[in-house]
């Protein structure tokens, strides 16, 4: 385990030395990881660090409103409203990959845009040891800001937390005072509720994926999962009050995991997941079913895409 005593000072005078007078930006998720990273930096080079919130309207509820309040304290917060853009850019696309493509391109157009308005030199990420292995093994695409060096010419990158783990990089968070929402979050993966609906992304099923993610965290938080989620998987046919219905099937998924990398599904009691199937059927009037995913990893990931 990593000891944040001496972590803490060190992460940030190597920061304050990586980057002496020149300017740095961080592209903030609202996760542990870079929020973490982002609070050392702003701590180790203050307002020389632009911490850049890209709101894609794939986050989840209340998120974006969270962060404004959370990063307050720093000057230089930008937050881009980018939501249009990116349903616009993921019109039409069913294909995963392809997706999170997409998502990544827009991403890094939006993030170059305040970049290159503030004069950035450097970027700092919040890249974990984990990351780096399952990026050299590439199970997925995944979509961090790993693009981003090769459209902007920075003069270097700085990822303080390269060696941590997850459950290190939360001690690192209480030890910096992050609030607890933060330090004690569920890993959201950068292409948001767009992994957790299967095919095309529409206004409509984001909105009910918002929802029963919603639902499925405040009803899963005594079971202290390490991710728990609600997907929008398809449709099935229902009834709501006289009528048959072709309504979306919602899946619901808890986890536990050490680092992200295999995971076992939950033992959930009965009465919590027909708890979850009646908030969400009943919020929504447009699901028509509620399964819960037993699946561990491997088989199957952790998101649906
Ligand atoms: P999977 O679905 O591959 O996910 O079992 C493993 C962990 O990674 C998260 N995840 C992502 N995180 N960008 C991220 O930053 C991504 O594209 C991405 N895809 C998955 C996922 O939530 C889980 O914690």
């Amino acid at each position: 385990m990593v000891d944040v005593d001496s972590f803490v000072p060190e992460a940030k005078a190597e920061i304050e030395e990586q980057v002496g007078d020149d300017n740095a930006v961080i592209a903030l998720s609202g996760g542990v990881d870079s929020s973490t990273a982002a609070a050392l930096a702003y701590d180790g080079i203050g307002d020389q660090l632009t911490p850049v919130y890209v709101d894609t309207g794939l986050m989840r509820k209340g998120e974006t409103e969270q962060i404004r309040e959370t990063f307050d304290y720093m000057d230089s917060l930008r937050i881009v409203d980018a939501k249009e853009r990116f349903l616009d850019e993921l019109s039409g696309i069913t294909d995963p990959e392809e997706k999170r493509h997409a998502i990544g391109e827009q991403f890094i157009r939006e993030f170059e845009t305040v970049a290159r308005e503030v004069e950035a030199d450097y970027l700092v990420q919040g890249t974990i040891y984990p990351d780096r292995i399952e990026s050299e093994g590439t199970i997925k695409s995944h979509h961090n800001v790993g693009g981003l060096p090769d459209v902007i010419d920075f003069e270097g990158i700085v990822e303080p937390m390269r060696d941590l783990y997850k459950d290190e990089v939360r001690e690192v968070a209480r030890e910096l005072d992050l609030e607890e929402i933060i330090s004690e979050r569920m890993p959201f993966p950068g292409p948001g509720l767009a992994v957790r609906i299967i095919g095309e992304v529409t206004e409509e099923k984001l909105s009910v994926a918002r929802e029963a993610n919603h639902v499925v965290e405040e009803e899963l938080e005594e079971y202290d999962p390490w991710q728990a989620l609600a997907a929008v998987i398809g449709k099935a046919t229902g009834v709501k009050g006289d009528n048959r219905v072709h309504g979306w099937v919602v899946a619901v998924r808890s986890v536990e995991s050490r680092d992200g990398m295999t995971a076992r599904a939950q033992e959930i009691d009965w009465e919590t997941l027909q708890r979850i199937q009646s908030r969400i059927t009943g919020e929504n009037e447009s699901v028509s079913r509620v399964v819960y995913d037993v699946t561990h990893k491997p088989p199957a990931t952790i998101e649906y895409e």
